[in-house]
């Protein structure tokens, strides 16, 4: 599903004017990805740990094709990154790509219901519900996440962890067959945390959905397939969970589904 090839990135020490800049770019480069190899089965569970400023979000932003690598490839479903350009690349995020921000980048005009809308309006017009159908199912996202009676509030008249919770809505809402979540728990209390964790394994349980997940959770990585432990640019070792499913003690339906729990047709 994912191929990560030596993957590197380089950002400039500083922004500082440097005399020199042009020859002296290669030495202050700042290396924070250096020379990743992964590759991610479908229907896998992958969590990334490693410590604050190891280059996770770096890495989720080159496997999701939000960012390009400053050497290496990113395939996706066998297709190479690079051999997109910008607008292939918004497209195949559009229709395969569920993306739950760090930092959330929820839009600040919309309301919640409106953000967890947009991937909807994205999909192209054979896959775009009727809007009434788009609404519900924002709607339904949004309950499950518990903001039902947050439909219309603004993201700055909503909490962190609220506003967290809109971004993992939002990150449903194409029905994804690949996801990726950057501390999806971070902003949350353990309970409303676990049950997030559990919305999103069940999407995987039941809908086969790839997650790629970054956490300093450890009870969130025990439910993984495997862990990955970033550092200083590196992986430093990739260690498969003995019985993921045994620590999937509490199930949850999959976002999307009836309400009565019934198998997606
Ligand atoms: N656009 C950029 N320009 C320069 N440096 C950057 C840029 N983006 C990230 N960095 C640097 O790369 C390093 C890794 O950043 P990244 O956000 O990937 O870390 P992280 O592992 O996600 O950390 P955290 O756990 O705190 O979220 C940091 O030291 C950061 O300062
Ligand atoms: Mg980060």
């Amino acid at each position: 599903m994912i191929v990560a090839r030596h993957l590197v990135q380089r950002y400039s020490r500083s922004t500082e004017r440097d005399p020199n800049a042009a020859s002296a770019a290669d030495a202050r480069a700042l290396t924070v990805l250096d020379g990743i190899d992964l590759e991610v089965e479908q229907g896998e569970v992958v969590v990334i740990l490693g410590p604050s400023g190891s280059g996770k979000t770096t890495l989720l932003g080159l496997l999701a094709g939000l960012d390009r690598p400053t050497e290496g490839e990113v395939e996706l479903a066998g297709v190479a990154l690079s051999s997109l350009d910008e607008d292939a690349r918004a497209r195949l995020r559009a229709e395969r790509i569920g993306f739950v921000f760090q930092s959330f980048h929820l839009l600040p005009t919309l309301t919640a219901l409106e953000n967890v809308l947009v991937p909807l309006e994205l999909l192209p017009p054979e896959r775009a519900p009727a809007p009434s159908e788009a609404r519900a199912r924002a709607r339904d996202l949004l309950e499950r996440v518990g903001l039902g009676d947050r439909l219309h509030h603004y993201p700055a008249q909503l909490s962190g962890g609220e506003q967290q919770r809109v971004g993992i809505a939002r990150a449903f809402a194409n029905d994804p067959v690949l996801l990726f979540a950057d501390e999806p728990t971070g902003n949350l209390d353990r309970e409303t945390g676990d049950e997030i964790a559990s919305l999103l394994f069940a999407l995987n349980e039941q809908r086969g959905t790839t997650l790629v997940i970054v956490t300093h959770d450890l009870a969130l990585a025990r439910r993984a397939h495997r862990v990955v432990h970033l550092a200083g640019g590196h992986i430093e070792r990739i260690e498969r969970v003995v019985d993921p499913d045994g620590a999937r003690a509490c199930a949850a339906s999959a976002p999307g589904d009836p309400p009565s729990g019934e198998a997606p047709a």
